[in-house]
């Protein structure tokens, strides 16, 4: 890192959920410049926007959430999620290692195919489901080969304030039905889109130099259907809650049946407190909503 007074990042895909989670928090930390950029501002798919906008910018850290991240969509629009997920992660690879940027790109557990029945690590060799997946997958193995300075963070099930995630699903069909049918049989744990933000910062704080691949979600493990049945339940909502097997909702993409990510690496490299993906979603809606648990 250069030796300015203040930290430089540059987040794409500053409109989603996790690029406006990561743009509230930083503005709030002293010591650090933000240049939150929207596809509007940059497309990461345009190599020469994002080699003129880096070199310019000079950011430290380059925070990639810009994504094609529908799943399904994925499966029907291949050249247009390549194009996001696989070109325009080589654009910020190659633009990030001309300038000296550190690259902290944004992975997935769809990367896995789920035949595993205890935590992935990071060493679990990968076999993605679904189009989505095998881009994500491509674009870790492409990283490396353009830079030496990057962490690649694999998250899952994100959810937070912003954006459409299964939290805003969950009150959406809540707030239309009695009775809300939710898929039961996929095992994973949520990511509380704050708490991979502040671990983000952990890293730029605490481990610049440490690049490689690391996961990251909350503690524990669940299935849609439980994690909707405790939204509800904190929200103090009364709907009926069906459990089904996912197949009734026809999805385009297969998704992995169990894609519980370990946080081992992270916890024995730096004592990284990871929180119960309940206790978040509690902070969660005690923060932004009417909670009543
Ligand atoms: N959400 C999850 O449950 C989940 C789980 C595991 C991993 N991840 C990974 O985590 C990261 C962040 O996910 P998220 O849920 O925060 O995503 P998101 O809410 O869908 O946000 C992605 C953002 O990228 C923008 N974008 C799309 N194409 C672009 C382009 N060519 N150039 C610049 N920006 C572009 C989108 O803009 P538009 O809205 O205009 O298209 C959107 O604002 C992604 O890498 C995703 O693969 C997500």
């Amino acid at each position: 890192m250069k030796n300015d007074k203040s930290i430089k990042v540059l987040i794409t895909g500053a409109g989603g959920l996790t690029g406006k989670t990561a743009t509230e928090y930083f503005k709030t930390q002293t010591n650090y410049q933000i240049f939150p950029l929207s596809r509007q501002d940059l497309d990461i798919t345009d190599a020469i926007a994002v080699q003129k906008t880096i070199s310019g910018l000079q950011p430290d850290f380059v925070l990639n959430c810009a994504a094609f991240t529908q799943v399904d969509l994925a499966e029907i629009k291949k050249a247009q999620c390549y194009a996001v997920n696989v070109t325009g992660v080589k654009n910020l690879a190659t633009a990030s290692h001309q300038t000296g940027s550190t690259l902290i790109h944004l992975s997935t557990d769809y990367v896995f195919d789920g035949a595993k029945r205890s935590p992935y690590s990071e060493n679990d060799p990968k076999n993605p489901l679904n189009y989505y997946g095998l881009t994500k997958s491509q674009a870790e193995d492409i990283i490396p080969q353009l830079t030496s300075r990057y962490f690649i963070i694999r998250p899952a099930w994100i959810y937070g304030k912003y954006g459409n995630n299964f939290f805003k699903l969950v009150l959406k069909l809540a707030e239309e039905n009695d009775v809300l049918k939710i898929s039961n049989d996929q095992i994973n744990t949520p990511t509380y889109a704050r708490d991979l933000v502040e671990f983000i910062h952990f890293i730029i704080q605490h481990a610049q130099d440490e690049y490689g691949l690391y996961h990251f979600s909350n503690e524990g493990q669940t299935t849609r259907y439980e994690q909707a049945k405790e939204i509800l339940k904190l929200l103090g909502k009364s709907n009926k809650i069906i459990p089904v097997d996912s197949s009734e909702f026809n999805p385009i993409a297969k998704r992995p049946p169990y894609s519980v990510l370990s946080k081992a690496k992270i916890k024995n490299k730096w004592h990284y407190p990871v929180k119960h993906w309940k206790e978040s979603l509690h902070t969660f809606i005690k923060t932004y909503y009417d909670y009543k648990s």
